[in-house]
């Protein structure tokens, strides 16, 4: 696959570690959630490098001095429901102010094509930073769709986080967006005829919540 320089690939022994689980077909809902929040927590730490920050005066039993500190009121994350809801207790774990939006998009079975449903973000978007979550990104049409939406609304410093994603999907995202950083931990072999990605997970969604 081309390689584009606005996608990073998390690489790391325990995410891989991680994703053996939730690959396992016989990895219950619980496990399965608890380790999509995991990873979700391991993949912020590594791509929130560049979070904004702000200096900030501390009194050490000591004496005093300036410390820096994450940028009050500076992220939003917003998962693509439903099963970006999976990865967002991960990242508040490490930044608990946080803002939380919701993009539900749905894909249509037969076309594959993304439905919009619901849209409801916080206040003052435009000027944060923006985490987009959803653990699979696979023909990328849901993630092109829904970085469509935030920038309709003035987002600017838009990230894109997908646990698994296909090649398909990292070109659709990457070349349609180019100035959205895009965070995957693994890039999987290719979809299959139902747009499903190989080896991947099978349905987070579905996994997630225990609907199938
Ligand atoms: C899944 C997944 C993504 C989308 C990825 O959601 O969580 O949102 O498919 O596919 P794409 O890259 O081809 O657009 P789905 O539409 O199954 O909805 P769900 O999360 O409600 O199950
Ligand atoms: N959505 C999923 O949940 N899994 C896939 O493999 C592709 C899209």
């Amino acid at each position: 696959m081309k390689e584009y320089s606005n996608v990073q690939i998390l690489d790391h022994p325990l995410i891989r570690h991680k994703l053996a689980i939730i690959r396992k077909k016989d990895t219950d809902t619980k496990q399965f959630r608890e380790v999509i929040k995991e990873i979700a927590m391991l993949m912020a730490y590594e791509s929130f490098k560049d979070v904004p920050t702000q200096e900030i005066v501390v009194e050490t039993p000591l004496e005093t001095t300036t410390q820096t500190v994450v940028k009050e009121n500076s992220i939003a994350i917003v998962p693509i429901l439903r099963a970006g809801l999976g990865m967002v207790d991960g990242i508040l774990s490490l930044f608990p102010a946080a803002k939380v939006g919701h993009i539900g998009l749905y894909r249509d079975e037969e076309t594959l094509e993304p439905q919009e449903y619901y849209c409801k973000l916080p206040t003052n978007i435009e000027e944060k930073v923006v985490m987009v979550v959803d653990p699979m990104l696979a023909t990328g049409g849901s993630a092109v769709d829904a970085v469509k939406m935030l920038k309709k609304r003035g987002c600017k410093n838009i990230k894109f986080m997908a646990i698994i994603a296909a090649p398909e999907g990292v070109k659709k995202l990457a070349e349609a967006h180019p100035d959205v950083k895009i965070y995957v931990s693994t890039l999987d072999r290719c979809l299959n005829e139902h747009g499903y990605i190989l080896p991947g997970l099978g349905d987070a969604g579905d996994r997630i919540f225990g609907t199938k």
